[in-house]
């Protein structure tokens, strides 16, 4: 359970919670490739917020589980989040991206991360300070993201992972770029996603905007037939070395795992993206 004030990243289920299911899955391979109990894991969940991460970790036996964000508001709402659940986690800690867990060596198995991550322009001005906190990811909407990437192999150990989530509203073919660079085949979207997501009302004055940017191959959304606007979030984890993963999906896929969405705009934009039209995206629906 998490409480959400309203004035708050609220923990949701389409990138908080996949993140949280994703950190465990991870864990649980960390653990059986470097032949450790997840009892002696050490993981960390980094911009924390209400830290959906780090007390799922913590509930599956990971042994130290720490958390941190930029604000002070993040953490009582961590704790308060904890306290709720009647848990508590091994260190809370304010500070930028990893720099709290920076120790005299690599001593982490996983480190998991939301970060903010909409392109600047995007963020609605008449926000808070800390939901604007939460959601600036710079230009790009990664600029965090490739600091942290930068600085892995101060924290992380040789069989360690971090596992992180990408919204298709940033932009993804540079952050592939990015990790083909850096990583090269050290990474991969994790099983289970990309999940499909609902962002917001198509009648909602950004609207127009997304879709131009859509138009011009910058972002990944479609209009459902719902009356909102959807996006994907892809879940990606990326080994500390090539050794700590042998990757078979180094790649962002447009398809929904477990439902391909009926609407035409979907498909539209598979076009747009040059995706092959899935051959039956219908559901098969029984003769009366
Ligand atoms: C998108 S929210 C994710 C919150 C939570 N992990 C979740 O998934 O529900 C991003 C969080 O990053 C924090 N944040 C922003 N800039 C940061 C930085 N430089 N270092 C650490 N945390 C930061 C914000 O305060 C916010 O809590």
């Amino acid at each position: 359970m998490f409480n959400n004030p309203a004035h708050l990243y609220p923990v949701n289920r389409y990138q908080s919670l996949v993140l949280a299911h994703l950190a465990c899955q991870e864990a649980v391979q960390v653990a059986a490739s470097a032949g450790k109990p997840m009892a002696a894991l050490s993981a960390v969940e980094i911009c924390c917020g209400g830290s959906p991460a780090a007390l799922a970790m913590k509930a599956s036996g990971v042994g130290f589980v720490g958390a941190s964000d930029i604000q002070g508001v993040s953490l009582q709402q961590t704790r308060l989040n904890a306290s709720i659940n009647g848990m508590s986690l091994d260190r809370v800690a304010l500070g930028s991206g990893l720099e709290p867990w920076i120790n005299t060596g690599p001593w982490l198995d996983l480190v998991a991360c939301n970060p903010p991550c909409l392109p600047d322009a995007l963020v609605d001005s008449r926000l808070g300070t800390a939901w604007q906190t939460a959601m600036k990811g710079g230009s790009g909407g990664f600029d965090l993201l490739f600091e942290i990437l930068g600085a892995l192999d101060k924290v992380l150990l040789p069989h360690g992972r971090f596992v992180f989530v990408v919204t298709s509203m940033m932009d993804f073919e540079r952050i592939a770029q990015f990790l083909h660079r850096h990583v090269e085949q050290a990474w991969r979207v994790c099983p289970g996603t990309p999940v499909a997501a609902p962002y917001c009302r198509l009648d909602e004055a950004v609207v127009p905007r997304l879709l131009a940017m859509r138009d011009e191959r910058h972002i990944f959304v479609w209009q459902g037939e719902d009356g909102w606007l959807w996006r994907l979030t892809w879940g990606v984890a990326v080994g500390a070395s090539a050794a700590a993963m042998v990757s078979d999906r180094p790649a962002f896929g447009f398809y929904p795992y477990g439902f391909m969405p009926t609407a035409p705009d979907y498909l539209h934009a598979l076009e747009i993206f040059g995706q092959a039209i899935p051959d039956n995206p219908l559901p098969k629906v029984a003769p009366r």
